[in-house]
């Protein structure tokens, strides 16, 4: 790998993201590339990963400013490839739509990168470590001053993903309730994959029988 290399491709990507995202959004994708591949390298340590994590990171958000007319040409085109179940959903499918640009605009081409922006606002029960760092820096990366617990969260979020990830999915899910919404199954799905994981006799126990 040419390391040297690196620091033009971060250049060059947040020049093209100048172009279509507003400066708090640029604000917001820097704050979860920074606390994703913090949280990720508390993890795994140094990895070859990192590098297509900082950019999946930077990129997640890269349609959210999208006209509503792009949107609909890149779903008629049969362009998405993941979270084809989110795009019923407003406030879900700038997600898929990132991942299908992070892809043919960006060239991005890791699978599990392009999983995780496409499912970073839900979660999902198949994310690894990189969807679980983009998850979780998306909701307390240190612009996001207004979340619960923010920074017990973080800290949590540094020692186990899991604990961490399962209070940010309930808390998602609670803000949906709260505004008399309700939570997408992908997004139910993945806090019961995290509660399993967690508390697997107390969740077996919930089950019918
Ligand atoms: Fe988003
Ligand atoms: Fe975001």
């Amino acid at each position: 790998m040419n390391l040297s290399k690196e620091p033009d491709t971060v250049a060059d990507l947040l020049t093209a993201l100048k172009e279509v995202l507003s400066p708090e959004r640029i604000q917001h994708c820097i704050g979860v590339r920074d606390t994703s591949v913090e949280l990720y390298r508390a993890w795994n340590g140094d990895s070859a990963d990192i590098e297509i994590l900082a950019q999946a990171a930077l990129l997640h958000d890269v349609a959210k400013e999208m006209d509503g007319e792009a949107m609909r040409q890149a779903i008629a085109e049969g362009w998405i490839v993941f979270g084809n179940d989110l795009l019923e959903t407003r406030g879900l499918v700038h997600a898929p739509l990132s991942a299908v640009y992070a892809e043919r605009r960006f060239g991005l081409q890791d699978r599990d990168a392009l999983f995780a922006i496409a499912y970073h606002p839900t979660g999902h029960p198949d994310f690894g470590d990189l969807g679980l760092a983009i998850f979780l820096a998306d909701y307390l990366e240190p612009n996001r001053t207004f979340e619960n617990h923010r920074e017990v969260l973080l800290s949590l979020a540094y020692k186990d993903p899991v604990p961490a990830a399962l209070e940010v999915a309930r808390q998602k899910i609670d803000i949906m309730k709260l505004k008399n919404r309700s939570p997408h199954p992908v997004s139910i799905a993945f806090h019961d994959h995290l509660q399993q994981r967690l508390e697997p006799e107390k969740a077996a126990g919930k089950m019918p029988l």
